[in-house]
């Protein structure tokens, strides 16, 4: 197989997936309610009104996805924990089957030469925790830590690397600002609230999981937006500058400074004091990350709004995502997203590769010691399996060949990059799109639960194989 780049050697290979999103059996050994059954279950939430009942069926079918996750040659797995099947409530005694679950899936990965990278919050929050306010609360990241502490102490030193959150900006502005997520709420006060309470329940987890596992790597997953300003006018730049804070900075600053950013209280002023931070938070918070992890789809394109916010309509907006009659930017209602030239994916999100080298490298600049890793990239097409039984889907072929491409000039670079995981390992629930939307590189049928990789998963076996790119077109001799 011609190689076209290599890789370094121990450059980490995986692929990524989310409890609600594969596992289904929802109301299975005592796992309690999330917010995302709760949220999926309430007319118009989601496209088709889909929910995460079944799923890929993978909590029934795990060993063997497992054996497909090996045949693929993975050598990673990202995976998330239910916190509901932990504990249902999500406070007190250890729902055993629950944690027995994910203990033998980890037993799995492993035997098979994986190594698993567990995801404690993938979204789905305990409802009984939304009840008592959510992220709102500063409770929850109290909980949280509890909750951590198990999962430490049940899975141990078999986990390869921790993440504590997984996108804190979309449980904190979708949830809670714009309302497309789980828990549906629209209160931007709220939202900010949450912001803090992400970010200390990361920190208290990470904290939890140490004092259990003194030598366990840990991470967070942050989707980091990459946006220019239309124009170097003042207004432009500040309107960008304003987009970086929320998007961006109200996670990097506290996680890896210990502080929040300079402006964000003059932004937020009418919205809220910030009086829920309290001393010594930012301590807490700013626990050393042995990894950060990035995810990347797309970018976009801001300035200072010259006509009136439109009401949305529920399509994907140009800031690539989904737009709403609320915001979700918070602090920013004079900004305006720009639409950005194509090609899309079947999200509308635009594809601009070089955006994901642009990040690497300014992540290395600002934080030269903090190694990385993209830990979720890949893309939604609506694939239609051939005659032959097969999905040709050369379009997500070229999108992670290119996205691969894009690390390689980082790593080329210097920049400290140690794996890649692409989303998704399955088509799956992807949230408010319910299953209209795939981005697994292997097919989910989900009339008979069958699995099918796809060109791309072929491809990517390739790659994992020669431990570097090979040519995009070899998918088609491959499928
Ligand atoms: C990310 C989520 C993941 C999936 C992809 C497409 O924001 O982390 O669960 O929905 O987008």
């Amino acid at each position: 197989m011609p190689v076209t780049r290599r890789f370094p050697a121990d450059f980490l290979w995986g692929a990524a997936t989310a409890s609600y999103q594969i596992e289904g059996a929802v109301d299975e050994d005592g796992r309690g309610p999330s917010i995302w059954d709760t949220f999926s279950r309430t007319p118009g939430r989601t496209l088709g009104g889909d929910t995460g009942d079944v799923a890929a069926d993978h909590y029934h079918r795990m060993s063997a996805d497992v054996a497909l996750m090996k045949d693929l040659g993975l050598q990673a797995y990202r995976f998330s924990v239910a916190w509901s099947r932990i504990q249902p409530t999500g406070s007190g005694p250890v729902n055993a089957a629950g944690l027995a679950f994910y203990s033998r899936l980890v037993d799995e990965l492993i035997a098979a030469g994986i190594r698993p990278v567990a995801t404690l919050y993938h979204w789905d929050l305990p409802q009984a925790l939304e009840d008592e306010g959510g992220w709102a609360s500063r409770e929850t990241a109290v909980k949280f830590a509890e909750y951590a502490r198990i999962l430490a102490e049940g899975l141990g030193d078999r986990v390869w690397l921790w993440t504590t959150l997984n996108e804190p900006w979309c449980s904190a502005f979708l949830g809670y600002a714009s309302g497309v997520h789980a828990p549906g709420v629209a209160d931007d006060a709220a939202a900010l609230a949450a912001v803090h309470h992400l970010n200390l329940g990361h920190g208290l987890a990470a904290r939890a999981i140490r004092e259990v596992l003194p030598e366990a790597k840990v991470s967070v997953t942050l989707n980091l937006h990459v946006t220019r300003a239309a124009s170097d006018r003042p207004e432009d730049v500040e309107a960008l500058r304003r987009i970086d804070t929320v998007a961006n900075e109200v996670f990097l600053q506290p996680m890896l400074e210990g502080r929040y950013p300079e402006r964000l209280a003059a932004d937020t002023a009418g919205i809220t004091d910030w009086s829920f931070v309290h001393d010594g938070d930012l301590e807490a918070i700013a626990v050393p990350l042995d990894v950060l992890g990035v995810n990347y789809y797309s970018t976009g394109r801001v300035r200072h709004r010259q006509v009136a916010a439109p009401v949305g309509d529920g399509s994907p907006g140009p800031d690539g995502h989904r737009s709403a009659e609320h915001s979700p930017w918070v602090g920013a209602a004079d900004v305006e997203w720009l639409p950005q030239p194509g090609p899309h994916t079947a999200m509308g999100w635009n594809i601009d590769p070089q955006g994901l080298t642009d990040l690497l490298v300014g992540l290395r600049d600002r934080y030269p010691t903090l190694p990385l890793a993209v830990t979720e990239n890949g893309a939604a097409f609506d694939d239609v399996p051939s005659e032959d039984g097969r999905v040709h889907d050369e379009r997500r072929v070229a999108y992670v060949h290119d996205h691969l491409e894009a690390v390689g000039r980082a790593l080329d670079a210097g920049v400290d990059v140690r794996g890649y995981f692409v989303w998704s390992l399955l088509d799956n629930f992807e949230w408010a799109y319910g299953y209209d939307r795939r981005f697994g590189i292997v097919r989910v049928d989900y009339d008979t639960l069958e699995r099918t990789p796809k060109d791309s998963a072929l491809w990517y076996r390739e790659v994992l194989r020669a431990g570097g790119l090979v040519p995009v077109a070899e998918a088609a001799r491959l499928g």
